[in-house]
């Protein structure tokens, strides 16, 4: 599998949104990545529907929505209407995941599954098959530019390992502190995507940062 990688736009210039989007456009990205944090499951509020509008209208990348909120149940329609094509929601938010995992889908997206730096890999085991991405979270989730946490690598190849298990082959995707330096030791455990805030959005080209992360 192709390495992707997601810039997330919650490091970039919200006032110059647009501009922000088109480098992305012009990058060797293949996704846009979205923080929606709603204060309670994280200590950080970002954005919602009102931004994500415009995000869609301008991006010519897929959306994939990362949901640091609780009961993302009650939103899923709407990320489906609002064109998302990616859905991941926090195994730590989800009573029912088997079911959040099935009405992703049935809103016609892909459906994700993120875990916090704490919570081990095995408990995934019965949901895997269910899943069209792993998302480890490399940072306590909440903010962008935090420092990556080195347990991640031994957490990505678990997850390559438990899919070969079950014969099942979701993307796994690694989200926070990623930059030029751990971008290829994660690629190397089994990471076929990359979530990028800090490292893309404060680059002075973050064009050719994008293309460096992809090609390592
Ligand atoms: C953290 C978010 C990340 C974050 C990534 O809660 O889920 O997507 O914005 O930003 P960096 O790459 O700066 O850690
Ligand atoms: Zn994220």
């Amino acid at each position: 599998m192709k390495h992707i990688i997601s810039p997330s736009i919650l490091a970039a210039d919200f006032a110059n949104l647009g501009a922000e989007i088109e480098k992305i456009n012009n990058s060797q990205a293949d996704w846009i990545h979205l923080d929606i944090m709603d204060g309670v499951f994280v200590p950080n509020i970002s954005f919602g529907f009102p931004v994500i509008k415009y995000v869609k209208k301008h991006a010519r990348k897929i959306l994939d929505a990362h949901l640091m909120i609780v009961n993302p149940d009650n939103y899923i329609e709407r990320f489906g209407e609002a064109g998302t094509e990616y859905l991941t929601v926090h195994y730590e938010a989800c009573t029912h995941l088997h079911r959040t995992l099935q009405k992703i889908r049935s809103c016609g997206m892909k459906a994700g599954v993120a875990i916090n730096p704490h919570t081990p890999v095995n408990l995934l085991s019965e949901i895997i098959s269910e899943t069209d991405l792993i998302l480890i979270m490399s940072v306590n989730p909440g903010f962008s530019g935090q420092k990556f946490i080195s347990n991640t690598y031994s957490k990505v190849a678990q997850t390559k390992e438990l899919l070969q298990q079950k014969n099942a082959n979701a993307i796994i995707q690694v989200d926070g502190g990623i930059d030029l330096n751990n971008a290829a030791k994660l690629y190397e455990a089994g990471a076929n995507a990359l979530v990028v805030g800090n490292t893309v959005f404060m680059s002075n080209d973050p064009i050719d940062t994008i293309y460096q992360l992809k090609c390592q």
